[in-house]
C-alpha cells in the first residue's frame, strides 16, 4: 500500500496534486472531462474585491514551451464566489483554496475575512498585485510591504494563509522570510515571469496590455530553483507550480520542497492531465520503494 496523503497546515489532502489559480475557473468545466475530486484539492480562480471584466483582448500569446497571460484578474468578485460558487463546491468532496488579489491593504483584509466565513480550505493571497497607494509597484516585490500586508491581513482571516509569491525578485527567500516573520501559514511559488512578446510585422506587442505573464515548461527550472531556495530559508509548508507536465515534474518540485504540487498552463494543454500524472506518481513510488509520499519533500541531496 502506498501513501499518497498529505497533510498541509492542518488540512488533509488525499493526494498532493492541486490546480493553480486562474488555469481551472471555479472547477466545474473541467469537471465535465475528470472529476475535480480526482485533486487533493483545487485552486479557485483569483478573486477581487469587486468583479472585474480583465484586460482587452488579445490577453493571451504562445511562446516557445510557455504561454504569456495577460487575463487581468476576470472574475465575479469575492462576495458573488462566497455566496454563490462556493455552496455548490462545499458539496465536493476536494479541497476548495480560494485565491485572492488586492489593490489595498483594506481589500485584502475584507477578502479575507469573507472567504473565512466559507468552507474554503486554505486562503491563497496573490501578492503579485499593484499597490496602488504606492505608485503601483506589486507588493510581493518589497520585503517590508509583504510582512506587513501578511501581518494585517492574519488579523482577519482564520483559515491558514498561504502567501503566493512573486518570481520578479531578486531575492525570494528574503520575501519568503518576510512573509513567514508576518505569519503566513504557507508559501505557494512561483507566480508567472513577467515578459513581453513583439510581432516583428505591426511593431506592436502581441498582447494588448503589452506585457503578460510567463507561465509553462519554459518556468519550470526557476520555479524548481526558487522552491529549493525558499524551502532552505523558511519553516513553512510550500505549495510548487511552474511549468508541471508530468509525474516527474510533480516528483521533482517535492523534492525541491514542495509538499503540495499545481498543475496549471499543462492544463490547457491536457484538461485531463491529472489521470496521468497520478499514474506516474505512484509508479515512480511502486520502483523505487517508497510507500510514503511524505518522504520525497526536500528531499534533494544537493551537491
Ligand atoms: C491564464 C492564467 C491566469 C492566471 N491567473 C492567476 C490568478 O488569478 N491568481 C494567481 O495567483 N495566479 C494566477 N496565475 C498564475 C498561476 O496560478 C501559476 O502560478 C503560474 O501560471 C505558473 O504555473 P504554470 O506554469 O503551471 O501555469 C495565472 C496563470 C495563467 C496562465
Amino acid at each position: 500500500m502506498i501513501n499518497t496523503k498529505i497533510n498541509f497546515c492542518g488540512v488533509d489532502f488525499k493526494n498532493p496534486i492541486v490546480t493553480a489559480s486562474g488555469t481551472f475557473g471555479f472547477g466545474m468545466e473541467y469537471n465535465q472531462i475528470v472529476p475535480i475530486e480526482e485533486y487533493g484539492g483545487f485552486g479557485a480562480k483569483g478573486l477581487t474585491r469587486y468583479p472585474r471584466e480583465g484586460n482587452k483582448p488579445p490577453r493571451i500569446a504562445e511562446t516557445p514551451s510557455g504561454i504569456l497571460n495577460s487575463v487581468g484578474l476576470q472574475n465575479p468578485g469575492v462576495e458573488y464566489f462566497a455566496e454563490n460558487i462556493m455552496p455548490v463546491l462545499s458539496d465536493y468532496d476536494t479541497n476548495v483554496i480560494a485565491n485572492m488579489s488586492g489593490n489595498t491593504v483594506e481589500e485584502y483584509c475584507e477578502m479575507a475575512q469573507i472567504l473565512s466565513d466559507t468552507d474554503v480550505s486554505l486562503i491563497e493571497m496573490n501578492i503579485s498585485c499593484p499597490n496602488v497607494k504606492h505608485g503601483g509597484l506589486a507588493f510581493g516585490t518589497d520585503s517590508k510591504v509583504v510582512n506587513e500586508l501578511t501581518k494585517e491581513v492574519k488579523k482577519y482571516c482564520k483559515k491558514p494563509l498561504v502567501v503566493k509569491l512573486s518570481p520578479n525578485v531578486t531575492s525570494i527567500a528574503e520575501i519568503a522570510k518576510a512573509a513567514e516573520d508576518g505569519g503566513a501559514d504557507a508559501l505557494s511559488l512561483i507566480n508567472t515571469l513577467l515578459g513581453m512578446k513583439i510581432d516583428i510585422n505591426t511593431r506592436r506587442p502581441v498582447l494588448k496590455n503589452n506585457t503578460g505573464g510567463l507561465s509553462g515548461p519554459a518556468v519550470k527550472p526557476v520555479a524548481v530553483r526558487m522552491i529549493c531556495e525558499v524551502h532552505n530559508a523558511v519553516n513553512l509548508p510550500i505549495i510548487g507550480m511552474g511549468g508541471v507536465m508530468n509525474g516527474a515534474d510533480v516528483i521533482e518540485m517535492m523534492l525541491a520542497g514542495a509538499s503540495l504540487v499545481a498543475l496549471g498552463t499543462g492544463l490547457f494543454a491536457k484538461p485531463d492531465l491529472i489521470i496521468q500524472v497520478k499514474q506516474e506518481i505512484e509508479e515512480y513510488m511502486q520502483k523505487n520503494n517508497i510507500d510514503n509520499i511524505n518522504t520525497l519533500i526536500g528531499a534533494a541531496v544537493m551537491n
